[in-house]
């Protein structure tokens, strides 16, 4: 019998967990399908590949990353941790909470480093076009190789879309905005807050962006930032010179007006309004769209498109829960595909569909959607041997961050959780975040951890670097 053919699309940390399932399978003893993963970038790590450049790439083709300077965890990374491969067991040492991006990338490939699947990966090839044949029942890949220019074809039996959905940036009209004399860009293209300091700089939208490249450009010593909501303020402890506004009326010059009245004479807008759902090498048939959810329509256990159960979404959901969350997700796909778990029929998966459908309507906060995720995980959990781990006290964690934010949201980065896969506690970072300017991994592991007060210290010569 042949095998199956898998085309996987993406290499970040979804389709990295893709490739972890399969190699764990292999290495079970189970003959595993065919694999081809297309990544359009040098490197795996997807958003976690750091890059400089913004629009289009050195190929003309857009640029993936959305990640910039200066940006660490924004959750704790207890809540993020593989069930199969511990910080302590990449590390070697207790680390904080909340590392930089240099670190969580270094943690991501370090689990693939030994388990040779580099070699499915199609580094700097872009799927353009994927169609499916219902007579064969097979998918069509063609994709690129952009250093060559050279266009393959290629028939696989099923397709895992892990392409990300932070890319595609969605920007909203403001009125008088096409006369605005500063500087305008969208948290996609955002790259650094250092050019910042000393100006006045609102932030549009009140999500994690808002709140996190507000508080960069506030800390690269910004003479002032606001951030505009549209639906509800964030509603932290800002700092003086941090404000909220409501949503822009209209743009006047430099001078922006508020819905309650107010205006701010600002340098600099960053519209932090989100992403889109975007598939581009996907027919509207198989494309998912609509909201940044953690229940998008359309995907039976959030993983299997109900209208073609060839094809396979993982990370299409909005986060809390991350990488293990894909490793769940990637999982479960993988003993679909190579029929460890049966497909259920049609009828059988809108059924499921329905139910959590009606689970995710009747979430009401932010509590409830943690909860939410984390059954879904757990659920997940229950059909795969990934290794199990204790989902409570991930969404107790998540719980724990929010009050922390609540308290401190310039500091909370500086306080210490414990893992939930190993019970070690975290280490308390040499140097606060708010006061953190060099996001290297190098400083970033300098320094001595005592392991009697779990704190890390920096040799005296060092600690200038910070301030
Ligand atoms: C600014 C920002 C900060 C974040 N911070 C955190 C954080 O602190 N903690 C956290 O847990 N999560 C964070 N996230 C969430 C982040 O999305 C996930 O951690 C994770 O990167 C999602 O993995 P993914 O593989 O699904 O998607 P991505 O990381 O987006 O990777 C998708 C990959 O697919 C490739 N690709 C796309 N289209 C094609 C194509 N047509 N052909 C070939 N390859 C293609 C891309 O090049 C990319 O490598 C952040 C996201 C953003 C945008
Ligand atoms: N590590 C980090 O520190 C960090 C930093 C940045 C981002 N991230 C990650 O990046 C991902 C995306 O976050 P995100 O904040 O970019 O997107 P998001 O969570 O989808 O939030 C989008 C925001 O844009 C607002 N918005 C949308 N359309 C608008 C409009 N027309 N006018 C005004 N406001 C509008 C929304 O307001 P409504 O509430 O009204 O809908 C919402 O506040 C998340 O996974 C997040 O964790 C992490």
């Amino acid at each position: 019998m042949t095998k199956k053919k898998v085309a996987i699309i993406g290499a970040g940390p979804s389709g990295m967990a893709q490739l972890r399932a399969f190699e764990s399978a292999e290495r079970n003893g189970a003959e595993i399908p065919e694999l081809v993963c297309f990544e359009k970038q040098a490197d795996w790590g997807g958003q976690w590949n750091y890059t400089w450049r913004t629009g289009l790439d050195e190929h003309g083709e857009p640029v993936h990353s959305s990640m910039y300077r200066n940006l660490w965890s924004n959750g704790p990374k207890e809540a993020l941790e593989f069930a199969d491969y511990s910080f302590d067991e990449h590390f070697g040492r207790p680390i904080s909470s909340y590392p930089p991006r240099t670190v969580l990338w270094d943690y991501i490939a370090g689990r693939l480093r030994d388990a040779d699947v580099r070699k499915y990966v199609r580094f700097e090839t872009v799927v353009r076009v994927i169609t499916f044949d219902d007579e064969t029942q097979q998918f069509t890949v063609m994709s690129e190789h952009l250093p060559t220019g050279e266009t393959t074809s290629e028939i696989f039996d099923d397709v895992v879309v892990a392409s990300g959905h932070f890319s595609f940036p969605n920007m909203p009209e403001a009125p008088g905005i096409e006369t605005f004399p500063g500087f305008v860009s969208h948290a996609h293209d955002f790259r650094g807050a250092e050019a910042f300091e000393d100006q006045d700089v609102l932030v549009v939208g009140s999500s994690y962006s808002a709140e996190d490249i507000g508080s960069q450009a506030y800390k690269m010593g910004a003479k002032s930032v606001t951030a505009s909501y549209r639906s509800n303020p964030m509603g932290y402890d800002w700092p003086k010179g941090f404000e909220e506004r409501p949503a822009i009326r209209e743009i006047d010059g430099s001078t922006v007006h508020f819905v309650d009245g107010t205006s701010k004479t600002v340098d600099a807008i960053i519209f932090c309004t989100g992403y889109q759902h975007k598939y581009p090498f996907l027919p509207d048939e198989l494309a998912l769209s609509g909201p940044n959810t953690v229940y998008p329509a359309g995907l039976y256990r959030g993983v299997v498109w109900q209208d073609n159960p060839g094809v396979f979404y993982v990370g299409a959901q909005d986060q809390w829960f991350t990488f293990n969350m894909f490793d769940a997700q990637a999982w479960v796909v993988r003993d679909l595909i190579m029929g460890t778990t049966e497909m259920p029929s049609a009828d059988e998966r809108q059924r499921s569909i329905d139910e959590w459908t009606a689970r995710f309507n009747a979430v009401t906060d932010v509590n409830s959607e943690i909860a939410f995720q984390g059954d879904y995980v757990r659920d997940l959990l229950e059909q795969t041997d990934y290794p199990t781990f204790d989902i409570d006290e991930v969404v107790s964690i998540f719980i724990s961050w929010t009050k922390d934010k609540q308290e401190d949201i310039m500091g909370y980065r500086d306080r210490c959780y414990r893992s939930v896969m190993t019970g070690t506690i975290a280490a308390k970072h040499h140097t606060p975040w708010m006061d953190e300017l060099d996001d290297s991994i190098e400083r970033y592991l300098a320094g001595h951890v005592n392991v009697q007060t779990g704190e890390i210290t920096l040799p005296e010569r060092e600690k200038t670097a910070a301030a």
